[in-house]
């Protein structure tokens, strides 16, 4: 018996790993986050599945029907929204099947920074604008940020920001990086990426709150920082034409030249 941990997407049910389908297809049980995991990821499931919505659960009652269903030897799909390696409170869940040693395996996920990032049909990283993307949250009810985690430190790095968990926030989103990026930096919410009612607000940081509808609250991103809306970038060297490199070497005398060549 095992515990298969699967990242169900962002929302659209065909954002879901082959490897993920097949085994919900495979697993006679299956325990769905139904905060935000769609419910058409559950047709995948075998007739007469075991299918439980944990959204309104405690932990303790998750482990237990995990529990029941090891006693019974019967595999187990758990599904959490976008990947599963962030905000999927796995890692507490992990935690208590190695204690009881309960056997678990991890299919990736597709995230929702990247569902947000095709929507707006940006690339997050841009040679010489923003080399690092920053996944972070602001403080929730339930949620402490660690110290140095702040939106300041981030900020100073000028990467481009994935804000999770914090549309409730957006004003002070905004004050927090105003200083450092400037009212000018751009500004994307993604609210509900991949779901047929996706919406975009596109703006400033100096404008995006009033350009912000009532009722894009909860499942949505806040990316913010220059590559955002960047035109003026260098092109990467990677496919520049005269750029040496192991599977374009330029000459008889390049170090890639040798298939046994070294790392580009
Ligand atoms: C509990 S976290 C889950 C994150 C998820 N594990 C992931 O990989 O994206 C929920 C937050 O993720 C973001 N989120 C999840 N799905 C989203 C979507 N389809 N569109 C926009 N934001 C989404 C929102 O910021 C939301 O508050």
């Amino acid at each position: 018996m095992t515990v298969h941990f699967i990242g169900a997407g962002p929302g659209a049910p065909d954002l879901l790993t082959l490897r993920g389908r097949d085994l919900i297809a495979a697993c006679p049980v299956c325990l769905y986050a139904g905060s935000l995991v769609p419910e058409e990821v559950l047709s995948h499931c075998p007739e007469g599945a075991r299918i439980v919505n944990t959204a309104p659960m405690a932990l303790d009652d998750i482990i237990a029907e995990i529990h029941q269903a090891h006693r019974e030897g019967k595999d187990v799909a758990r599904l959490h929204s976008g990947d599963v390696s962030v905000w999927s409170a796995m890692g507490e869940q992990l935690r208590r099947l190695r204690q009881l040693s309960i056997p678990f395996t991890i299919t990736p996920g597709v995230p929702s920074f990247a569902a947000a990032a095709a929507t707006l049909g940006n690339e997050l990283t841009l040679p010489g604008v923003a080399q690092s993307v920053v996944l972070t949250r602001t403080p929730g009810r339930a949620s402490a940020m660690p110290v140095g985690e702040s939106l300041a430190n981030f900020a100073r790095t000028g990467a481009t920001l994935a804000i999770h968990l914090s549309i409730h926030n957006l004003a002070q989103v905004v004050a927090d990086l105003t200083p450092h990026y400037g009212a000018d930096c751009p500004v994307a919410v993604v609210w509900r990426a991949s779901w047929p009612d996706e919406r975009v607000i596109r703006g400033r940081l100096a404008d995006i709150e009033s350009a912000m509808d009532a009722g894009m609250n909860r499942t949505a991103l806040i990316l913010v920082g220059p590559a955002l809306a960047s035109d003026d970038f260098e092109e990467s060297r990677l496919y520049s034409f005269d750029y040496d490199r192991r599977f374009r070497p330029q000459s008889a005398a390049s170090p890639f030249a040798d298939t046994s060549g070294g790392e580009s």
